[in-house]
């Protein structure tokens, strides 16, 4: 018999609070101020050629061996080392190349690139970057996890957190300080094929989850020997092109702007983030390099950013180039300092360093501009610890990728997963079924990690490590491989062996159909089509005539339809894109060993032309227009089942200088112990700019006995309730609002 117990769980409402500082705390004034003075000396001591130098980011390609310095196995080139860092003086290298080399390796190049900046004239260190946007990308072995979007539909701020801080340790550990991560771009556009780097539509849940990865990442120091300087990227719109594909024009004015698209950027500069990348497109027909709009007036001086802002790789000559907004290359670089970027990601030569030289000595762009741009450099090696501790800790060698990073690994993967049909309970399967495994990304790890895995675009199988399970291997682990019978099916897109998929099927108890996309980064994984590649989706039509019980696993970045298809299945998960332990975590959830909690962080569309967002306005909700994804935004089931009763409001009204409390009720009613997240939304019922039918206002993931009963508590101030007015500041207009959890909604009145 269930036993029933109550326990109280207050969330108050930090947890989502657009606009509030995070949890990381920014730097104090003191500590700004003794590293501004030690500034001030260096400074005084440069030449003009060593603060351009500063402002020069290039690839390590372009100090390394062979020709275009891709040689393998990968090496330092000495004479091209010192002419970057002794002729150039430049202040940055980053890492795209060389893949999957060992942490050794990676202490060795950082070593030989202190080592050389040791002996220039003043002996500044070189800040070395990397992409380490789900765990540490390019070292052979890292702790890989689920890519950010996964990460957001844990809606765990703890694993979020966690994730954070083992990313971290691992780049430390190979020497590398920076990390061009996270993607702070809201995922409201599904074809873009940068989704998955994101953490979804909604700004609060981006916020959350953000909030959580950088502190875990930046800690109370980043100069600690575990810790690192975040990026937040592509500073701003560069996630929300008209058209869907990578790196084409965004049309997004001052009120969307700043009501979607900016609250993740400012949350983060607000709690220390020190850097942060441009957008590589354009917003409004400027370019994000040339927009002082945003990079200057609104980061830099409404916000108060103290950090230095990076250029995106070869934008600042992609003014010129590809924008067509600067006639020369010389003028792109004027415009793009000048717009407000410190550090020109160049990256594969001088070009950067001779124009502004140039341009600064014919005064076209002021020294003081100059020192500003170099100020905030220095500031971020001193904050980073670099000007102290240059060479990599050999001590933390020993805390990467253990088997306790692993195994955190696979909780995240596991509570990112997301169940989203479950027809007469079919999952999960009995570990005595004979099942048939079948489809395009059953037997590939390059399908479960997607970009920025061991290579950029992560699609090299032969790199990928062999300790590390596909689905198939996973499922052979969990229950034998004689009870597992394999047939691809198809490719991505062409058909293989379609009809003895169908004839092993008739065999079969299951058929576990694992669809999706293959490894694809930036603009090579645009699409013209969100529909999921027809031969999947044959595949299944053709295994349904084999009227066996069909499971659909989709190892994906963003939402490719597959509405043909919802019908034929009795059961959906979608994985995302796990990470290398996600093949485990597939197969946990698929034999019960795990229970799913993962919540959808977008709305999943039903049609190509029907891509509307959760928080869409009436207009959207009315008759044909409605709102009709294939599954909503927070949607995600488990395999017990929970109750919500008793929603209630500390009061009627909510004055201006006070704050309303909900409360609700949540009991497991199923017979398994599991995890629900339970989800706040508020709107407002009349105000001067349409209201969103609903948005969230706050979460919280809680874990529930069979039988047990949780008291969940909210706590929302007016500012929960502001938005962006008519004059594209935020306000707040009283009047009548509503708050949802679940099936329960409640009125109150804003004062
Ligand atoms: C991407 C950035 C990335 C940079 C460096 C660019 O192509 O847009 O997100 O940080 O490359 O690798």
């Amino acid at each position: 018999m269930k036993t029933l117990s109550i326990r109280t769980i207050l969330a108050a409402v930090l947890v989502v609070v657009a606009g509030t500082a995070l949890s990381a705390s920014p730097v104090s004034k003191e500590r700004m101020k003794q590293i501004d003075k030690k500034i001030d000396v260096l400074l005084r001591k440069m030449t003009i050629e060593e603060k351009v130098g500063q402002m020069t980011q290039v690839t390590i390609d372009l100090v390394s061996v062979g020709p275009d310095g891709r040689h393998e196995p990968h090496a330092i080139d000495p004479a091209k080392l010192e002419e970057a860092v002794l002729k150039y003086h430049v202040g940055s290298i980053l890492n795209v190349g060389p893949a999957g080399y060992p942490v050794e390796h990676w202490r060795e190049v950082v070593t030989q690139i202190q080592d050389c900046a040791k002996k220039s004239r003043l002996g500044i260190p070189v800040l070395y970057g990397i992409d380490a946007i789900h765990g540490a990308t390019y070292t052979g072995g890292s702790t890989l996890f689920p890519q950010p979007i996964g990460i957001a539909a844990t809606w765990n701020t703890e694993l979020a957190k966690g994730v954070g801080d083992v990313t971290a340790l691992e780049i430390r550990a190979s020497g590398i300080p920076w990390n061009f991560s996270p993607n702070l771009d809201l995922g409201r556009q599904p074809l873009w094929p940068r989704m998955w780097e994101s953490y979804g539509e909604d700004v609060n849940l981006a916020i959350a989850i953000s909030e959580a990865y950088i502190d875990g990442m930046m800690g109370e120091d980043m100069s600690a020997p575990a810790k690192v300087a975040p990026c937040v990227k592509h500073y701003a719109g560069y996630g929300y092109p008209f058209n869907g594909k990578d790196r084409t024009p965004a049309w997004i004015d001052e009120r969307m702007m700043r009501q979607y698209f900016l609250p993740p950027f400012e949350a983060a500069v607000r709690a220390g983030v020190p850097t942060v990348m441009a957008n590589s497109s354009e917003v409004n027909g400027i370019p994000g390099h040339a927009n002082y709009h945003l990079l200057t007036e609104v980061l830099k001086n409404e916000w108060g950013f103290q950090g230095f802002v990076d250029s995106d790789w070869r934008d600042i000559e992609n003014l010129h180039t590809r924008d067509h907004v600067a006639a020369t290359p010389k003028e792109a670089v004027r415009m793009a300092v000048m717009a407000g970027v410190d550090m020109s990601m160049v990256p594969l030569d001088y070009s950067f360093y001779d124009l502004l030289l140039q341009l600064v000595k014919e005064n076209a762009v002021p020294v003081s501009r100059i020192d500003d741009a170099v100020r905030r450099i220095l500031r971020v090696k001193y904050l980073v610890g670099i000007f102290d501790a240059p060479y990599p800790d050999a001590s933390l060698a020993s805390k990467f990728a253990t088997p306790e990073n692993t195994e955190f690994n696979r909780t995240v993967a596991r509570e990112s997963i997301t169940l989203l049909k479950n027809n007469a309970s079919l999952l999960p399967l009995k570990k005595n079924a004979r099942v048939l495994v079948t489809g395009p990304t059953a037997n590939l790890l390059s399908s479960l990690n997607g970009g920025w895995t061991i290579t950029w675009q992560g699609n090299e199988e032969d790199r990928y490590p062999k300790n590390k399970p596909t689905i198939l291997k996973a499922i052979q682990e969990a229950i034998g491989d004689g009870l597992v019978v394999y047939r691809p099916g198809t490719t991505f897109d062409a058909a293989l062996d379609v009809k003895s998929a169908v004839a092993a099927a008739e065999t079969a108890d299951v058929v576990i159909a694992c669809l999706g996309e293959k490894a694809y980064c930036e603009t090579p994984g645009n699409i013209n089509d969100l529909t999921l590649d027809d031969a999947q989706l044959t595949l299944v039509e053709e295994l349904a005539k084999a009227h066996k019980p069909i499971v659909l696993v989709l190892a994906e970045g963003r939402p490719r339809l597959i509405h043909r298809v919802v019908g034929k299945a009795d059961a959906i998960l979608l994985a995302y894109l796990p990470g290398m332990e996600g093949g485990h975590a597939i197969a946990d959830i698929l034999f019960g060993d795990a229970v799913p909690s993962g919540k959808l962080p977008f709305s999943y569309p039903k049609y190509p032309n029907a891509i509307t967002m959760y928080d869409h306005k009436p207009i959207e909700a009315a008759d044909v227009n409605a709102y009709d994804p294939e599954f909503p935004f927070g949607d995600g089931l488990s395999y017990t089942t929970f109750a919500y009763s008793d929603l209630s409001l500390s009061s009627k009204t909510l004055p201006r200088d006070g704050s309303i409390t909900a409360t609700v009720h949540v009991k497991n009613t199923g017979s398994r112990p599991g995890k629900e997240v339970v989800q706040l939304y508020g709107r407002q019922l009349y105000r001067t700019i349409s209201p969103p039918t609903r948005e969230l206002k706050a979460f919280q993931k809680v874990a529930i006995q069979p039988g047990e009963t949780v008291t969940v508590s909210f706590t929302l101030t007016p500012k929960d309730f502001d938005f962006v007015g008519l004059k594209d500041t935020r306000v707040i207009e009283p009047g009548a609002c509503e708050l949802f959890v679940g099936p329960l909604s409640e009125g109150f009145e804003l004062k």
